[in-house]
């Protein structure tokens, strides 16, 4: 496929995976893109997951069409994108190995020492010419890993963005780009946006027409689109307005609790109620959701003295993911010592800006003081 005169798209569809990144449900798939630019020189631009490395080495014979790539670039070392460095090699042994020191050293531990003599070792800012393209190197540490990279062409004024702007999904399955894209986001990249505005505050300076990500579709229209979420995700800031519930529930009385709480946002005018019932959903949904809304109300029963273990899971997953600039609501159930409220106080502790809306405390079933409650607690989350 090309995307410009000079450059095609080689990358696969993976529709055997399960659990990306060994955790990730991928219902659609994944994609584990790679490029190849032919200019006087020739440059590959990553390689893709090992099981795929048969059909990727066709995809980039066919674009070579008998010629030898100078470069492989290797923008990140994570195993579905550099899990076929050792094949490619063994093809093309005379290309030279583009990463830098931190690239290297992982290729050591993954490949072995021997793996792949002929390096260029790049810094930040370097640029290697191809010809009329050029591939100027940013160093993107910790967007995903640290020792990412994204590499800019000026000539094909196109971006390398890495994990940066990838999404789950193959691209050979029609799907929205926001929901997938953002659930990604914040399951993978989430924990670092402080790293991601730095490397859009970089990407600002350039003009970039195309973006070229490891996963997901290549980006060419509406681009501001995509870096405005990028922003808003990366800065945690508001995306959508609206009020996230998330619950568990062992008897149906904590979801009734939640459930009545949802009808009571809607009819106070709340624009969007999200609900997940953390023992059944998909918790990287769950999880993106919360970053998603502004507001959060965690209703959960005390559990063996803390709370239950789905919940206990979910907010540990919050706080892993730098979750911030929040209000939360608690509704709490506890048939003799409820402290759902304390515990999850405690585990959110560490997080910045948080406000708490309050707390609403049921004693096994709903009473008519706790639909008050609930009733007051829709209105205050609607002011
Ligand atoms: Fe797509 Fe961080 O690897």
């Amino acid at each position: 496929m090309k995307l410009h005169e000079d450059i095609a798209y080689i990358g696969v569809n993976d529709h055997e995976i399960d659990l990306f990144e060994g955790q990730y449900i991928v219902p659609n798939g994944m994609a584990y893109n790679s490029y190849v630019i032919k200019d006087d020189k020739i440059a590959v631009m990553d390689t893709v997951d090992k099981r795929f490395a048969s059909q990727w080495l066709t995809n980039l014979a066919t674009e070579l069409n008998g010629r030898q790539p100078d470069y492989l670039v290797v923008q990140h070392m994570e195993p579905d994108h550099s899990g076929s460095i050792s094949e490619f090699l063994k093809i093309y042994p005379d290309a030279a190995v583009v990463g830098n020191v931190k690239t290297f050293l992982m290729l050591d531990n993954f490949v072995g020492k021997d793996a792949a003599p002929n390096r260029l070792v790049v810094k930040d800012g370097d640029v290697l010419s191809l010809g009329r393209h050029s591939l100027t190197f940013v160093f993107a540490p910790m967007v995903h890993w640290p020792e990412v990279m994204v590499s800019y062409d000026a000539y094909a004024e196109t971006l390398f963005s890495a994990d940066g702007f990838g999404k789950f999904g193959a691209l050979d399955v029609d799907e929205e780009w926001d929901c997938e894209a953002r659930r990604y986001y914040v399951g993978i990249v989430g924990k670092y946006g402080n790293s991601v505005q730095i490397l859009l505050k970089k990407a600002a300076a350039l003009n970039i027409r195309t973006i070229c990500p490891l996963h997901g579709p290549v980006l060419s229209d509406d681009l501001a689109h995509y870096i405005g979420l990028y922003d808003i995700w990366s800065s945690y800031g508001t995306e959508s307005d609206g009020v996230c519930i998330c619950y568990t529930s062992v008897y149906g009385h904590t979801r009734e609790a939640a459930e009545l709480l949802a009808d009571a946002l809607t009819k106070n005018g709340c624009p969007k109620v999200a609900m997940n019932d953390l023992a059944r959903c998909d918790m990287a949904e769950a999880v993106e959701d919360s970053f998603r809304y502004g507001k959060i109300v965690l209703a959960t029963t005390t559990y063996n003295a803390s709370i239950f273990p789905f919940m206990h899971d979910f907010v540990s997953r919050l706080v892993e993911h730098n979750f911030c600039n929040k209000r939360v609501a608690i509704i709490e159930n506890g048939s003799w010592a409820p402290m759902a409220a304390k515990v999850i106080a405690g585990l959110l502790a560490p997080c910045k800006n948080i406000t708490f809306d309050g707390t609403v405390t049921i004693l096994s079933a709903l009473t008519d003081e706790n639909r008050a409650q609930i009733a007051d607690l829709a209105k205050k989350l609607c002011e």
